[in-house]
C-alpha cells in the first residue's frame, strides 16, 4: 500500500501544514503504508492554459512536472492533500496544481483511492479551506476519510500538540481505509450524481473531447 502526501505550503522545512502531513505519513507507516512527502512549491507546475487539450489527449500537453506527478497519484492507493490558509484559500501555488486537475475531475480518476486532508491557519479560515481539500478529493473520485483542520501558534508544533495527535490518527484511519477497502456511501451516491451530471457534458461534447469520451465508454458509463 502507498500514501503520497502533498504540501502546498512555500515554506519548506518550516512548514506547520507539511509537519503535520508528515505525522499523517507516520501514522499510516506505523500500520504498514509505503509514504512519500512531496512539496508542491519545489516542482515546476505551471498555471493550466485553458487550452482544452487535456481532454481531446487525457494528459497535458505542458511540459512540467505536472504529468509524471499525475501518473505516480495514479499508481498509489492513497492521497493526502495539504495547505495553509492564505488569505482565505489553499496557497497559490496549491491552486495552480489544482487548476490542472479538469481531466482527472471530468473522468474521476481517482475512483477506488482514498484521502485525507490537512490545514492550517493563523486565525480562521481553516475549515472552509479543509472543506475545498475534500471537495477535490471526492471530485477526482476519491473517498474521503477526514481531515486535521487547525488555527496554529507561530513556530513549529508542539510534541505534545492535539493535532499532531489527530494527525497521526488519521494516517492511521486512512491506511486501514484503504486496506478494508471501506465505503463511504453517501461520497459514492455522491459521485454517481455527478456522473449522471457528466454524462450529458461529455456525450455533448465527444468531438472536442473525444479522449474522455473514449474513456466513459470503457468505464461503461455511456
Ligand atoms: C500570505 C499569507 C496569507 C495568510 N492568510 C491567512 C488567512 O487568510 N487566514 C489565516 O487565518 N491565516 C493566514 N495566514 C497564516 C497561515 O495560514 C498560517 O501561519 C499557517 O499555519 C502557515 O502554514 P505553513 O507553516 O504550513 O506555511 C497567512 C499567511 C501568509 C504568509
Amino acid at each position: 500500500m502507498k500514501i503520497v502526501a502533498l504540501c502546498g505550503s512555500p515554506r519548506k522545512n518550516n512548514s506547520r501544514t507539511g509537519q503535520l502531513l508528515k505525522e499523517v505519513l507516520a501514522g499510516a507507516q506505523s500500520v504498514g503504508a509505503d509514504t512519500e512527502y512531496i512539496d508542491l512549491t519545489g516542482l515546476k507546475l505551471n498555471y493550466c492554459l485553458g487550452c482544452d487539450r487535456c481532454h481531446h489527449l487525457g494528459e497535458c500537453v505542458q511540459k512540467d512536472d505536472f504529468n509524471s506527478l499525475f501518473d505516480k497519484i495514479l499508481s498509489v492507493d492513497g492521497l493526502v492533500l495539504g495547505s495553509p490558509v492564505y488569505i482565505y484559500h489553499v496557497t497559490a501555488q496549491f491552486k495552480t496544481w489544482a487548476d490542472r486537475l479538469g481531466n482527472a475531475i471530468h473522468c474521476q480518476r481517482l475512483l477506488g483511492k482514498y484521502g485525507a486532508v490537512v490545514s492550517t491557519a493563523g486565525g480562521s479560515g481553516q475549515d472552509e479551506t479543509a472543506d475545498y481539500l475534500e471537495l477535490l478529493l471526492k471530485r477526482l473520485g476519491a473517498q474521503s476519510v477526514g481531515r486535521v483542520a487547525c488555527v496554529l501558534d507561530d513556530g513549529p508544533i508542539p510534541a505534545d500538540a492535539e493535532p499532531l495527535g489527530q494527525a497521526r490518527a488519521l494516517g492511521v484511519t486512512l491506511a486501514r481505509a484503504i486496506e478494508e477497502k471501506k465505503e463511504f456511501p453517501e461520497q459514492l451516491r455522491e459521485q454517481e450524481g455527478l456522473r449522471k451530471y457528466f454524462r450529458n457534458v461529455i456525450i455533448k461534447r465527444r468531438d472536442r473531447w473525444d479522449w474522455e469520451y473514449r474513456y466513459w465508454l470503457e468505464k461503461g458509463w455511456l
